[in-house]
C-alpha cells in the first residue's frame, strides 16, 4: 500500500488519546488502517485495551495485529471510536460509507463516549455532497427503493464491484447519491430515513467529537 503521509499522521495521532483499560471502536479504511496498525503495536508492548470492530476487513487487521476483540455482548459503553471520513464540514458533520462500512461505523459512533475522526486535508470541505452520499439498502425490491431515491433527486448509481453488486457485509446493497450541495443535511437525513428499505445513510451529523487532520508534509491539526 502507497504511504500517504496525511493519513499515516492523523490515524497515528488519534492513538493518543487511548488510556489503559478502554474499549475502542476500530474504524475502516485506509485513514483508520494507521490507527489500528498503532494500537496493535502498543498492544503488543503491553497496552490493555479491548476493541470492536466496524467491518470484517478491520476485524481482520485487528486479529492480525492481536488486538483482543470482544463480542458486543460484553460491551456496555465503547470508550473511544476512531474512523475516517469521506468528507467533513466545519461543523464536523461528516459523509461516510466509501469503503461501504456505513451501517456498522454508524452503529459504533452511536454507543461511543468519543468519536475521533482521522482524515487527511483533502477531506475538508465547506459543504458537504461533493462525495457522493453512500446509502445502504436492502436487497428486497432494490428497484423501489431506487425509484423514491430518484425521486428525492439523488441521482443514484448502484455500487459495483467488478461486474457484480457490491455487496456489504451486512448482506445489503449501496446506492452511491449525488444530491449536489448539501445545504441542510439535517433535513436530507430525516428525508432519508422516512424511505423504506434504506438501512442507513452515509450522514454522520451529531458524532464526531474531534477531527484529527493530517497534511501531506506530516502535520496534524485537530478541530473540535
Ligand atoms: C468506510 O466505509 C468509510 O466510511 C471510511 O471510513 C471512509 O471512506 C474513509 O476512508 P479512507 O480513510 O480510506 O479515505
Amino acid at each position: 500500500m502507497d504511504i500517504n503521509i496525511g493519513k499515516k499522521a492523523a490515524g497515528e495521532r488519534a492513538v493518543d488519546f487511548l488510556q489503559p483499560g478502554m474499549t475502542v471502536g476500530l474504524g475502516t479504511g485506509s485513514t483508520a488502517y494507521y490507527a489500528i496498525k498503532r494500537i496493535g503495536g502498543m498492544v503488543r508492548d503491553g497496552l490493555v485495551i479491548r476493541a470492536v470492530a466496524t467491518s470484517e476487513e478491520s476485524a481482520r487487521l485487528a486479529e492480525l495485529e492481536q488486538i483482543p476483540l470482544v463480542p458486543f455482548d460484553q460491551v456496555e459503553v465503547i470508550d473511544i471510536d476512531i474512523d475516517g471520513a469521506d468528507e467533513v464540514n466545519d461543523q464536523l458533520q461528516l459523509i461516510k460509507g466509501g469503503g461501504g462500512a456505513l451501517l456498522r461505523e454508524k452503529i459504533i459512533a452511536a454507543s461511543s463516549k468519543e468519536m475521533i475522526v482521522v482524515v487527511d486535508e483533502n477531506k475538508l470541505v465547506k459543504t458537504l455532497g461533493k462525495f457522493p452520499l453512500p446509502v445502504e439498502i436492502i436487497p428486497f425490491a432494490w428497484e423501489l427503493t431506487f425509484r423514491h431515491l430518484v425521486a428525492l433527486g439523488a441521482n443514484p448509481v448502484t455500487r459495483m464491484l467488478g461486474n457484480e453488486r457490491f455487496v456489504t457485509d451486512n448482506g445489503n446493497y449501496i446506492l452511491d447519491c449525488s444530491f449536489g450541495q448539501i445545504t441542510d443535511a439535517v433535513e436530507l437525513n430525516t428525508q432519508l430515513k422516512e424511505i423504506p428499505g434504506i438501512v442507513e445513510n452515509g450522514l454522520f451529523l451529531n458524532y464526531a467529537s474531534a477531527v484529527i487532520v493530517g497534511y501531506k508534509d506530516g502535520t496534524i491539526k485537530e478541530i473540535t
